[in-house]
């Protein structure tokens, strides 16, 4: 970053365990060119001394606004309005709760009432607190407020149980932080990593392409779609996960458009690198086990479910409790065991009326493959990806696909087009089947 392009960066630091992080989160903060005053609850001193932090900004660190020692009386007003960006690291449940019923009950949660800066909350909590209906409902509130969210990822807890709740990576943290301050038209500055001019061309060019769709046909008004996005992650050790590169892109398009034409959206999301729409139902769940869960938790209340999310076919049989250790051995074999077909289990047990669509990635055969999963997973249609063709497949804005429809030996070549124009096929597609199983009737 040069010199004269600078963000204010408010770390909030709350009390979690990984408030340690927070340490580390401001040193690369501050190597990236910030400058970062930091505020703590009284919980987070419990964990990590004001002093530490204290002594690498060079700045009084907040935690109590009515401290005798506190050199700013109005400290939660003159704080909060000098910052561009509010990250909290780690966000507790409990702060997160405050945030999501405006509860200022402390300088921190003062802090986020008084500012209109951006605010980035990176969670990390235990795994049943993270996926507790009070805190998925707070955060759903929180996102809807236009807050912005780093994950947690799943791993080995401080409990000692491994689920997902631990805190992201520090570098993706900061990196998150970085890229919405230079995206945002809010921040005074923009980063010189990230070209403004070439954002704001990219996204007229967006706005270009959706303003071809016909979102204003509210056409799936009666539609609950469900909707598995992104690619699921699994543990190896506390550290370590097997994935793949799914983004979210082809799963939050679909997302979006049904949401836009009118259905009831719910997305069960593993790990994505795009932001989530707006106005969806998000249900986090990173493995393929709690994905399975989450879905089949969710499915009664669907009449259409999308598996757009790469799921991993294979987990590792043992998780290791810590982290595995470089020995002398050359090789290291790891024992995989299948993870539940979410897709297969969706099928199996159908309910009258809901439509089933799965995805298929492929690199060869990939009509034959899809229709082979269509047929033994008994969906309703098949959208098969050829991941070898330009611009398709995973981490692109843009797709190619084939469809094939139960019954029908006709497929449907779709050219290259925005994940977004796709989506609004896939739903057309969709939406002539149910009308044809109305008139069957
Ligand atoms: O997210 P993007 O970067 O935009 O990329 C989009 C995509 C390539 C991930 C997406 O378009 C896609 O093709 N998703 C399915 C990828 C995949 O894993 O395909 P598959 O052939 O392994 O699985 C077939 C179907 O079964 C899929 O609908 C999958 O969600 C489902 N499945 C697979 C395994 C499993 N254990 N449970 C499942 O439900």
């Amino acid at each position: 970053m040069s010199e004269n392009k600078i963000y204010r960066v408010g770390l909030g630091v709350a009390g979690g365990i990984a408030a340690y992080k927070a340490i580390e989160v401001l040193r690369l903060l501050q190597k990236s060119g910030c400058e970062v005053q930091v505020a703590m609850t009284e919980h987070a001193t419990e964990f990590v001394q004001p002093l530490t932090f204290r002594a690498l900004t060079e700045n009084y660190v907040l935690v109590d606004d009515y401290a005798p020692e506190n050199p700013d009386p109005i400290a939660h007003i003159n704080f909060s309005q000098n910052i561009d960006l509010l990250l909290i690291v780690p966000a507790t449940a409990n702060i997160i709760a405050k945030f999501a019923n405006g509860i200022a009950d402390d300088f921190l949660s003062s802090t986020f009432l008084a500012s209109t800066a951006l605010v980035l909350l990176a969670p990390a909590m235990n795994t049943t607190m993270w996926e507790h209906a009070a805190t998925q409902r707070n955060i759903a509130q929180l996102k809807k407020d236009g807050v912005d969210f780093v994950e947690p990822i799943a791993g080995e807890l401080a409990c000692k149980t491994v689920g997902t709740g631990k805190l992201e990576d520090v570098e993706n943290i900061v990196n998150q932080a970085l890229k919405l301050l230079a995206q945002s038209p809010k921040s005074k500055v923009q980063s010189p990593k990230y070209d403004h001019k070439d954002f704001k061309a990219k996204l007229n060019a967006q706005e270009l392409e959706t303003s071809d769709l016909r979102l204003e046909t509210q056409d799936l008004l009666e539609e609950k779609i469900l909707i598995t996005v992104g690619g699921t992650r699994e543990a190896i050790d506390p550290v370590r996960f097997i994935s793949n590169y799914s983004s979210g892109k082809m799963g939050f398009a679909l997302a979006e458009i049904a949401q836009k034409r009118g259905a009831d959206v719910t997305v069960v999301c593993g790990a994505t690198t795009v932001e989530a729409p707006e106005n969806v139902k998000i249900i986090c769940a990173i493995s393929a086990d709690e994905m399975h869960r989450s879905v089949i938790r969710e499915l009664p209340d669907a009449s259409i479910f999308i598996g757009a999310a790469a799921v991993a076919d294979y987990r590792p049989k043992n998780v290791s409790d810590n982290k595995i250790k470089k020995t002398n051995q050359d090789i290291l074999t790891l024992e995989l065991e299948k993870t539940p077909d979410i897709l297969l289990d969706v099928s199996e047990n159908r309910h009258e009326n809901l439509l089933i669509v799965g995805f298929a990635a492929e690199t060869e055969n990939i009509i034959e493959y899809a229709r082979s999963k269509l047929e033994k997973k008994n969906l309703d249609l098949i959208v098969a990806n050829d991941i070898t063709k330009n611009g398709a497949g995973f981490n692109t804005d843009t797709n190619v696909v084939t469809i094939l429809r139960r019954g029908d030996v006709d497929t449907i070549e779709i050219p290259l087009m925005s994940k977004h124009k796709l989506a609004d096929k896939i739903l057309d597609e969709v939406l002539s089947l149910r009308q044809k199983l109305k008139v069957k009737r």
